[in-house]
């Protein structure tokens, strides 16, 4: 596997291949690596000629400078993780190299709802941050198709609208969640669960696939009301949202009329780990 950390680098490595047309693949991430990466890289190997993963803690998409400190760095465990599993290209840039006049960019684009509702709404400025590294990194790796995880439905949202207004030339491929056997996403912030936290984190799955079996069956209100209240029979959990969402909008449905739409989003806290999963209803 190749181990580039330069724009030069880069550019010098992938401007022969767009030129004779190889098809790249390319999983963005932030490290960490998991099996629910690893499957993202799989899907981009079967389908491309070459693959290629960037991993890049984003400074400007944390709006809390304590969770980007505490983010953990792998680069050499990522590296062979990436090398086993046949990726072709790691890419993994320094700050001053994306941002080299420090972070002041700003990307306007017309996001309907997509930054204001969820994860919008509770973590201001997180997707303005994505949006300008993706959009970065698309520039300079110049991907065919490149992956995103359905465990964060909503940047995944904010990436179609933006390469749909910029008509930037790739293909975004969305991949199913990753779970461990007891139904928890797969997330690098399981790491940080206590044990017994970890234990009573699989509910959060459990009451979304009862929410599936409920959905359109009860009015969306009492179900979103059922849904909160059967999570927070933990004392241990605190639900920081649970919408039923529209899939490309986003928007919170008021009623069954658009059902095969909706997706079921939920935030949740243990102590002081954020997790966050989803799950189509229908
Ligand atoms: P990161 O959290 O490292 O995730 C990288 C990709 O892996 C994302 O597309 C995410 O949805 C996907 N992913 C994470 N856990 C998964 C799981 N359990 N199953 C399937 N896919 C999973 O998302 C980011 O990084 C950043 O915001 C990034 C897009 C790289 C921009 O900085």
């Amino acid at each position: 596997m190749k181990q580039l950390s330069t724009l030069r680098e880069m550019e010098r490595f992938i401007t022969p291949l767009t030129e004779n047309g190889t098809s790249i693949g390319f999983v963005p991430t932030m490290g960490a690596l998991h099996e629910g990466h690893l499957s993202l890289i799989r899907r981009a190997k079967a389908e491309n000629q070459l693959t290629l993963c960037s991993v890049f803690v984003n400074p400007i998409q944390f709006n809390n400078p304590e969770d980007l400190a505490k983010y953990p760095r792998t680069l050499s465990t990522d590296a062979k993780m990436l090398e086993k599993v046949g990726c072709d290209v790691l890419f993994s840039p320094g700050a001053e190299e994306l941002y080299p006049q420090g972070t002041t960019e700003s990307l306007e684009l017309d996001w309907g709802m997509l930054d204001k509702v969820m994860e919008g709404k509770f973590r201001p400025g997180h997707f303005k941050g994505v949006a300008i590294v993706v959009k970065k990194l698309f520039s300079i790796t110049h991907p065919t198709r490149a992956y995103f995880g359905k465990k964060d439905y909503q940047q995944l949202a904010v990436i179609r609208r933006m390469v749909e207004q910029l008509r930037l030339p790739v293909t975004i491929i969305p991949c199913d969640t990753v779970r461990e056997p007891d139904g928890l996403a797969m997330s690098s912030r399981n790491l940080r669960l206590t044990i017994a936290e970890r234990q009573v984190a699989p509910v959060i799955y459990e009451v979304l696939c009862q929410v599936r079996e409920k959905a359109g069956k009860i009015p969306v209100k009492d179900l979103r009301e059922w849904a909160i209240r059967k999570i927070q029979e933990h004392p241990s959990i605190r639900v920081e949202y649970f919408e039923i969402g529209d899939k490309e909008t986003l928007i919170p449905l008021e009623n069954w009329s658009l059902k095969s739409r909706a997706v079921a989003f939920i935030a949740a806290f243990l102590g002081d780990v954020r997790l966050i999963d989803n799950l189509e209803l229908f």
